[in-house]
């Protein structure tokens, strides 16, 4: 059966000091508190090693935020799938909303990205989610259904299972919006849907799906409540340990 999983993304923030400061907390809370979802987290990539250290021997899944396509060479400033995969990492974040906006990062580049995961045995989290104009002009369906077509339609059955999805509308990023839980299910039960229509609905039920756009302590447990909902991924809230672990332990509480 597919994975609950919480996972918080640190995106560009915390000093050195503090990136070891609020991972030695999330190990201290780790320790002292059963979990009812995976836990992962995607620091900075320069604090990957760090983490990979902290976290040794505990259960939290250490994520880079992205990755190269490539497999090595002349690409000043990227970083490879062989590179995480030899620091023990597993997984990579891949088209992110703010690497579409900032970087130019398409479903293109994010099917391959995916792939190169996948033939290295890690886990990618492919987000997707439509703008504010999008969904007013009511093409939300239409772009989640073309992003996730050209993302991932690609992979086998059997890949396309080892995908976590995120679905993280942008006008609710960082906006302090949220999709409504009903909004959420409807989007989240879509995307299913179509992963029922290209592999079957076993196939589609073993996809965790997570939301992502401001979630928060006080919205987290009704986002999750809800069927299709998996997990979150957590942006501005994962930065802080009473935040991140209240939003854990919304989970099945
Ligand atoms: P916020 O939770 O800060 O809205 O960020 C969501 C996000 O982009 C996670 O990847």
């Amino acid at each position: 059966m597919r994975k609950n999983i919480v996972a918080g993304n640190w995106k560009m923030n915390k000093n050195f000091a503090e990136a070891e400061a609020l991972m030695m907390q999330l190990l201290e809370y780790k320790k002292n508190n059963a979990t009812h979802c995976e836990v992962y987290i995607a620091p900075p990539s320069i604090y990957l090693t760090t983490a990979k250290q902290i976290f040794a021997n505990q259960e939290i899944g250490i994520f880079g935020q992205d990755m190269s396509e490539h497999n090595s060479g002349a690409y000043t400033g990227e970083i490879s799938v062989g590179m995480y995969q030899s620091i023990g990492v597993d997984g990579s974040i891949i088209a992110h909303s703010e690497r579409r906006l900032y970087h130019g990062e398409t479903d293109s580049h994010a099917n391959r990205k995916v792939k190169a995961l996948l033939d290295a045995g890690l886990t990618p989290i492919y987000c997707n989610g439509e703008t504010l104009e999008q969904r007013k002009n009511n093409q939300h369906f239409e772009v989640i259904k073309n992003q996730t077509q050209v993302a991932l339609f690609t992979l086998s059955a059997e890949e396309i299972k080892k995908v976590v999805i995120a679905y993280e509308p942008v006008w609710a990023i960082g906006t302090g919006e949220t999709a409504t839980p009903e909004q959420a299910q409807e989007m989240h039960a879509f995307i299913r849907n179509l992963i029922a229509e290209q592999y079957g609905q076993e196939t589609a039920n073993e996809v965790s799906i997570l939301y992502g756009g401001s979630v928060k302590p006080e919205n987290a447990k009704e986002i999750f409540s809800k069927p299709d909902v998996d997990g979150g991924l957590i942006g501005g809230a994962a930065l802080k340990i009473e935040d991140f672990s209240k939003i854990i332990e919304d989970f099945n509480a």
